[in-house]
């Protein structure tokens, strides 16, 4: 069988497949665009894809000897899904092994931005440290402060138990409400409306997919409706976040700051993020560590091997639905 893995991945994903299939593996950002893809899908029978491959309805037609799609990523925003059910084709991602990497991630964003730490090491490096200051880079605390949480799923509630360890107090919003007992275990507190839970909390961390439901969630209306101390930390997918909405926000001081591993148009950051204060912007990075990326690796390895060993699909555990 043919597989193709658009770009090179870390760990033994790709010496998993070679050993038994034929594998051609892309160049760096080589299938980032639909027409490319396009051209070359109808040779293979699988697809390892990265989150920035469009695998859109027109790859998938294409793709007439297509039998499953391997999302190297947990977000599948990326795949058409609903254009592959159709055509019977699979579709898988990497869920659970980045959890912690991504809950990591978060918290480094929201330590950073509720401590200035970018700028006052900018400002130590720029020799500027003239010792102890009364005044010097003011922060908020993490301790006893409302941080609410949008999408308790797996990254959200490990998110929230490191928030417990901090000594936070857990809101959260889902479209579906945890079980008491899980409710209990995270000492979370469910608000119904996403309004209030913008109004109420003093941090507020997104886990929640890109749907068209969560596309723009946070708005220049829900802005305006945080506190002026409150911080927003993104990880899960930039276009959640309205950035120019965002970017004024911070610009005029309506909010006291913002942690970004994702953006609305990667790779190009909103110009006025880059110049608004206390702004920390990392390149999608919160699954990057060695750990994470190697079981990513394996796992979207794995569905696709199962699938092309005729295993039935309802004993792959990542995949992103069962079909009929
Ligand atoms: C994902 O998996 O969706 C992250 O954005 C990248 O690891």
């Amino acid at each position: 069988m043919r597989i193709l893995v658009t770009e090179k991945i870390p760990g033994k994903g790709i010496e998993l497949l070679s050993a038994r299939h034929s594998v051609t593996v892309g160049q760096r950002g080589e299938f980032d665009h639909e027409a490319r893809l396009v051209d070359v899908i109808p040779s293979y029978d699988a697809l390892l894809s990265l989150l920035s491959n469009p695998v859109t309805e027109k790859v998938l037609e294409a793709g007439k000897k297509l039998r499953i799609v391997s999302n190297y990523a947990v977000g599948f925003n990326n795949i058409d899904v609903e254009a592959a059910k159709k055509r019977g084709v699979l579709v898988s991602n990497t869920p659970d092994v980045l959890t912690e990497a991504t809950a990591d991630c978060a918290f480094v964003l929201l330590l950073n931005a509720a401590r200035h730490t970018r700028a006052a090491e900018d400002n130590l490096r720029s020799g500027n440290f003239e010792g102890w200051d009364p005044f010097g880079f003011l922060g908020h605390e993490l301790y006893g402060k409302k941080t609410g949480i949008v999408g308790m799923g797996r990254i959200g509630r490990a998110f929230a138990r490191r928030a417990l360890g901090f000594g936070m107090n857990i809101l959260y919003h889902d479209v579906r409400r945890l079980k008491p007992e899980t409710e209990k275990k995270f000492q979370a507190t469910w608000v119904e409306s996403m309004d209030k839970l913008v109004k109420e909390c003093d941090f507020l961390s997104l886990h929640c997919p890109l749907t068209p439901e969560t596309r723009h969630l946070i708005n220049k209306k829900r802005l305006g409706m945080m506190k002026s101390s409150a911080i927003l930390i993104n990880t899960s997918r930039g276009p959640v976040v309205d950035e120019a909405a965002l970017a004024a926000a911070l610009l005029e001081n309506r909010i006291a700051g913002a942690g970004l591993d994702v953006f609305e148009e990667e790779p190009v950051v909103h110009p006025d993020l880059l110049i608004a204060p206390n702004c920390v912007l990392l390149p999608h990075i919160a699954s990057a560590t060695h750990e994470t990326r190697g079981k990513m690796s394996v796992l979207a390895a794995s569905s696709i091997l199962s699938h092309l060993d005729g295993k039935p699909a309802d004993s792959i555990p990542n995949l992103v639905y069962q079909p009929d």
